[in-house]
């Protein structure tokens, strides 16, 4: 499938049946921690918890592509104690549940760069990646130290480490150069705490995802949460920037003439 084609969804201007790809930002688990007294490591731990019962609950819904993310390029500026202990989750995750990941068919992928992670978390994340490969069912993206920014100036210096011409670079080119080019872009971004911003999550491939909020905290985050945030999608309207009876993306409106600023 082509990364810019929306599975269950027409470009223009249908109903969607339901999200291909859903990215999740898992936020508030310092803030569930705090309101029951506990340190900020407990609301991380109980957010892992958390990632078992959504991933089934978006499995069930028909949601073929799931991106979790759970470490930012920003999150090294934590309390250094804070980010031990989310590499010690990243680890303990991949120890615990990579068995039941792969007998439940799920492929792992992970989406940002493995050089700043210690050798043997890399190596754990290398190896559930190769062990899951050839799995058929959900995708499961990792986003653990991924930055947008960074995959696009990555991106950026492949391109130009691989000689591309100017002329060669355009939006198809560019995306090859991404982590993960194969995965298709994001229908529906959920981000969990109550704020309203993307926090360099994905900032290219959400050009045209839905976005939904909800104030409920991570590990709050339940089987009735995922219902509503897939039934707020399907009432939405996907334009793609064209109007609800105007031609598909793959016939794009004629582009107005512009004078070329050189
Ligand atoms: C944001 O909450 C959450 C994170 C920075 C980490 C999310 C990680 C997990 C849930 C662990 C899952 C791990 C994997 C590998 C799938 P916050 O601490 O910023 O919350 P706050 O806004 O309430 O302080």
């Amino acid at each position: 499938m082509s990364a810019d084609a929306p599975e269950n969804s027409t470009a223009s201007g249908s109903t969607p049946a339901g999200p291909n790809h859903v990215a999740i930002i898992m936020d508030g688990n310092g803030r569930w921690a705090q309101r029951q007294g506990m340190p900020r490591l407990a609301g991380h731990r109980a957010g892992t918890d958390n990632v078992r019962r959504v991933l089934e609950a978006l499995d069930r819904a028909g949601v073929r592509y799931v991106t979790l993310f759970a470490f930012s390029t920003e999150n090294w500026g934590r309390p250094e104690e804070e980010v031990s202990g989310l590499l010690e989750l990243l680890g303990s995750i991949i120890e615990d549940q990579v068995r039941d990941l792969h007998a439940g068919n799920i492929r792992i992928l992970h989406l940002g760069t493995q050089d700043n992670l210690p050798g043997g978390l890399a190596d754990a994340v290398r190896e559930a990646v190769e062990h899951t490969r050839e799995n058929s069912g959900l995708t499961l993206c990792v986003a653990f130290d991924y930055g947008g920014r960074q995959e696009i100036v990555e991106a950026v210096r492949r391109v130009m480490a691989a000689g591309l011409a100017p002329e060669d670079v355009d939006e198809d080119s560019l995306r090859s150069f991404f982590y993960l080019p194969d995965v298709p872009d994001p229908d529906l971004v959920i981000r969990t705490g109550g704020e309203q911003r993307l926090s360099n999550f994905l900032i290219w491939q959400t050009a045209y995802a839905e976005f939904y909020e909800t104030p409920a905290l991570w590990p709050d985050f339940d089987d009735a949460e995922v219902e509503r945030a897939l039934d707020e999608y399907r009432r939405r309207q996907r334009r793609f920037g064209v109007l609800p009876d105007g031609p598909s993306p793959s016939e794009p409106p004629a582009a107005p003439e512009i004078a070329h600023r050189g």
